[in-house]
């Protein structure tokens, strides 16, 4: 590795990327097509996902793909990494972003709330990433599996009722190190993101009161919230050859947010 170029490129390679109509999975997709990896985004509003991968394509000389997934669909995995296969070859990227927040009083959490966090933030990326590892196994080729978590898997939130998320979230960590060890044979590396609070469609509820977002911003050693375009050097470290003695990990992106 002498080059920057050697380290950090994507040329060749093939990302899926969930949750990649709005938010963090627009930038983590942005990312991997700036760093020249062809990318195919999946999301529900399957409508936002054609005119962004056409401005990847033009802006960034790559080939990307829209294809409309809901991620708690089993049958929506298979065909998502079916179309990848077709249309861009096999993935060797993949970034488990999808994610939604629930929110509730934990005495009174409704069970299908709590079901739809755990579906979403849990049990969807670890199905989509057994297929896509095992198309990996099958044809011997490395890989990389990056699992969006948060702060909030790492620690409980004094603002927030978040007790279906931060279970989801916190599982999605151990799942990370599990995978990571069961698939380091294959050379399928597994790492998580933990990032802190970055505004999104996700997070204008939340924010809605000021004092909240003082709070947060309070409570975070840099004294402000993130920017969605702040993940991007994070995302490309972890695809890309900089990261190849790293699996297992969880790399917090949060301003400092889990330190103190
Ligand atoms: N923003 C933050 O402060 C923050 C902090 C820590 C962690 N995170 C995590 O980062 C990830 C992205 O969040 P965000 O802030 O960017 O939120 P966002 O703007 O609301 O984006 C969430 C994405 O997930 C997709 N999604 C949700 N349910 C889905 C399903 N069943 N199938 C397919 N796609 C689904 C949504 O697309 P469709 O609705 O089109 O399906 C959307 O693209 C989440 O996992 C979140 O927990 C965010």
């Amino acid at each position: 590795m002498n080059s920057l170029g050697e380290l950090f490129s994507l040329r060749g390679h093939v990302a899926i990327v969930t949750g990649a109509s709005s938010g963090l999975g627009v930038e983590c997709a942005r990312a991997l097509a700036i760093a020249g990896a062809d990318v195919a985004l999946a999301a529900r509003r399957g409508d936002r996902l054609g005119p962004l991968a056409r401005e990847f394509a033009e802006s960034y000389g790559v080939r990307a793909i829209g294809v409309a997934t809901d991620i708690t669909a089993d049958a929506d995995l298979d065909r998502l990494v079916a179309a990848v296969e077709a249309q861009l070859g096999v993935a060797d990227i993949l970034v488990n972003n999808a994610g939604i927040s629930p929110t509730g009083r934990a005495e009174t959490l409704p069970r299908a709330t709590w079901d739809s966090g755990i579906a979403t933030n849990l049990t969807a990326p670890m199905m989509l990433a057994q297929r896509f590892a095992r198309r990996l196994i099958e044809t011997r080729q490395p890989g990389r599996v990056i699992n969006m978590s948060s702060i909030y898997g790492l620690v409980a939130s004094s603002i927030y009722r978040l007790s279906a998320y931060n279970a989801s979230k916190a599982g999605l960590i151990n799942l990370t190190r599990q995978l990571a060890i069961e698939w380091a044979p294959y050379g399928i590396l597994v790492n998580a993101i933990a990032p802190g609070w970055i505004p999104t469609e996700a997070t204008e509820g939340g924010m809605a009161k000021p004092q909240n977002r003082e709070r947060m911003e309070r409570a975070t050693p840099l004294g402000r919230l993130g920017r969605p375009d702040e993940l991007r050097g994070t995302i490309i470290y972890l695809a890309s050859a900089a990261s190849s003695y790293v699996t297992g990990t969880v790399l917090s992106v949060d301003g400092g947010y889990v330190s103190w």
